[in-house]
């Protein structure tokens, strides 16, 4: 049902399917962007907005989530008028004030994702930054102290946001968004004694079973592009510093649209939201 391909400068877009209209996601994270390099984004949201239909932004998208780094990052995005949809990264966090990151992004009208759901263009998109713990029988376990605890039931909390958000989604094709990695196929590369803090397999567990088509996520700034889950659901680590390595400044995954008719009507249990251009 879906392919993808990969965007540098010059475009390799695949020739689209006779007849078939098909939507674009542009995908990238880990831009780390303060405001001190300005202009230095411009390019890039220049080629998604030309290459794509809507933008993923996989968290990580400021140094340290200060709001004037954030104002800096959407002046950046001036050229872009597809809708945007984001979820936070760690570095995001840093400065503790989320609520006002997240408002100046909404008035951008960036689609902000922390365990909800938005379906844009027939396509539903569930996302949440994640956590870290460890993956298999390597995972932090919930045992002794309460630090450590707590520390694991952050990432089954972003565990059950996942599942919350792709419950509720009706869509043929769902989008998950995320900043740590579900798998360890995207983080080869990395020293494997820092892959705990790379993502956690308890984010794992929802994606399959709730029909994820697909997932973006960054934060492994040295891993692979490309993996799979288990179940065999594609895998993209979307981090600019790792895209860049490949000659990439973002990826492109193309997917058939639904029906218009379909893409319209809200889903029948009357929670998912059909989000406007941003
Ligand atoms: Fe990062
Ligand atoms: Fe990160």
């Amino acid at each position: 049902m879906t392919r993808r391909q990969g965007s540098r400068a010059e475009d390799r877009s695949a020739p689209q399917e006779r007849g078939t209209r098909q939507v674009r996601i542009a995908a990238v994270g880990d831009l780390h962007f303060d405001g001190t390099q300005q202009g230095a984004l411009v390019d890039l949201f220049a080629a998604v907005n030309a290459q794509a239909d809507i933008l993923a932004l996989c968290g990580d998208l400021t140094t340290h989530g200060h709001p004037d780094h954030m104002r800096a990052f959407v002046k950046e995005m001036t050229g872009v008028e597809i809708p945007i949809v984001a979820v936070y990264g760690n570095h995001d966090h840093e400065y503790d004030a989320t609520a006002d990151l997240t408002a100046i992004l909404a008035e951008r009208g960036v689609h902000v994702l922390d365990g909800g759901q938005v379906v844009v263009q027939g396509i539903g998109f569930a996302g949440a930054k994640g956590f870290a713990g460890g993956y298999g029988r390597g995972a932090l376990a919930p045992f002794g102290e309460k630090l450590i605890k707590d520390f694991v039931g952050a990432a089954i909390e972003e565990s059950i946001k996942l599942e919350t958000a792709l419950r509720t989604l009706t869509t043929d094709v769902k989008v998950v968004l995320m900043h740590y990695s579900p798998v360890t196929d995207t983080l080869r590369g990395e020293p494997e004694y820092i892959y705990p803090f790379l993502g956690s397999s308890r984010l794992l567990e929802p994606l399959e079973t709730h029909g994820a088509s697909v997932i973006f996520h960054g934060h492994a700034h040295g891993g692979q592009l490309e993996g799979r889950t288990p179940g065999g659901v594609p895998v993209f680590n979307v981090a600019l510093p790792l895209l860049r390595k490949h000659g990439l400044s973002f990826q492109v995954w193309e997917t058939p649209a639904p029906e218009r008719r379909r893409a319209a009507q809200p889903a029948a249990g009357g929670e998912e939201r059909e989000a406007g251009a941003a």
